[in-house]
């Protein structure tokens, strides 16, 4: 048994008085291109990560889901029997919960459990800590449950408890992430087809994260109101060609013809995701031999669009982005996530991982008075059953 194991297993017999039988994890991800094209039915570079979720739990017979969070105070049961309600007070578990209220709505009979999750993936910090919860659960019931489902109906069933019982309107990257995802490599995802190619990493490159730890609420209006903005988008330009029924179906040459057409904020919203759908194709073909220059272009390209037209960016955002910028070993950085704050991304040499690190704080913090997380991750595969 490793550290972690074991703290959990100590804590989970000092709560439930008996040990875990079932263990699940799931990972959180981050994006290395494709910001707001998920729901756009566009294409997203991402990768999950070595930082996860796992859930160690052991069935119950009456149908009670009981679970605690080893990072966080307080627990909850509710019955998989009866209607399942959102709890105010401890918001992480309405993932579970919404998990399991989607699976009732769709005719699954659930097992009941005792659960802890343990979390190494910071929350809040745009990196998906809510999906992987999401996935550990989803593949906790599969499991104890035999409900026989795929990684894409677990995905969906994950952004449906987000959509319809968390109430926040997010697409299906970060499940779809968190499920799918690939040791050592990253995943081209095709959010239309529910799909994705294996696309490998560069070798001497490592990914590093820059959290910028300033505020961010995704349930505030803005995502809401890019999403409205892209659906008007299409909805004009749908005039010039039936066949577009999302942002993915227009074409840069289309777009040029059709651009003036359109208010200026809904053009600006519709150039940006444009633009970076083919950011993530031209990406996909570049990253496996990581040419420096290309991979800096297209993500300082990324980063300026979704500062300038998509408008996701903060603050903060621009003062890690010159901190990344500046510092030893940086290959290319950008945000990440939903923006608005939250965690950015940065390709830096190998051998270098330190001095970058210590740079970005240094920078960061001595223009915005806040110290930053800074820290590598590697692909890591996607949820599973552990044992
Ligand atoms: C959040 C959402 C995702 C996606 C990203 C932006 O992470 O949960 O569905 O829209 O923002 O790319």
């Amino acid at each position: 048994m490793n550290e972690r194991e074991e703290y959990i297993s100590d804590e989970f017999r000092e709560r439930f008085g008996r040990e875990p039988s079932v263990w699940t994890r799931a990972p959180g991800r981050v994006d290395l291109m494709g910001s707001h094209t998920d729901y756009n039915m566009g294409y997203v570079m991402t990768m999950s990560i070595d930082r996860d979720t796992w859930i160690a739990a052991a069935p119950r017979k009456d149908s009670q889901v009981s679970i605690y969070s080893t990072n966080i105070p307080g627990g909850a049961t509710f019955s998989v029997h009866d209607e399942i309600a959102y709890d105010e007070e401890l918001s992480w578990t309405n993932y579970m919960r919404g998990v399991a209220a989607v699976l009732r709505a769709e005719g699954y009979t659930l097992p009941g459990f005792d659960g802890l999750v343990h979390s190494t993936i910071p929350f809040g910090s745009g990196l998906s800590s809510s999906a992987a919860i999401e996935m550990a659960t989803v593949q906790l019931f599969s499991h104890l449950g035999d409900l026989e489902l795929d990684p894409v109906q677990m995905a969906l069933i994950g952004q449906k408890a987000e959509n319809n019982f968390v109430g926040v309107n997010t697409g299906i990257l970060d499940q779809y992430s968190s499920v799918n995802g690939e040791d050592g490599c990253t995943l081209l995802l095709d959010c239309r087809h529910l799909s994705h190619e294996i696309v490998a990493m560069p070798p001497g490159i490592q990914v590093v994260i820059c959290n910028t730890r300033a505020e961010r609420n995704l349930t505030g209006t803005e995502y809401d109101e890019r999403r409205a903005q892209c659906e008007e988008g299409v909805r004009l330009l749908q005039k010039y060609d039936p066949d577009v029924t999302a942002l993915r179906d227009v074409s840069p040459v289309m777009f040029a013809q059709h651009r003036q057409a359109l208010p200026e904020i809904i053009a600006r919203r519709c150039q940006f995701i444009i633009e970076e759908n083919q950011r993530v194709l031209d990406l996909a073909e570049v990253l496996p031999q990581g040419d420096p220059g290309t991979l800096k272009r297209l993500f300082t390209e990324s980063y300026q669009g979704a500062r300038d037209l998509y408008e996701i960016g903060a603050p903060a955002m621009a003062a890690m982005m010159k901190a990344m910028s500046s510092a030893p070993g940086v290959v290319a950085a950008r945000q990440a996530g939903a923006g608005f704050g939250g965690s950015m991304v940065a390709l830096v040499k190998n051998g270098f991982q330190e001095p970058f690190a210590a740079h970005v704080a240094d920078a960061y913090e001595r223009e915005t008075g806040i110290p930053p997380e800074v820290y590598p991750v590697k692909a890591a595969p996607g949820a599973m059953v552990m044992r």
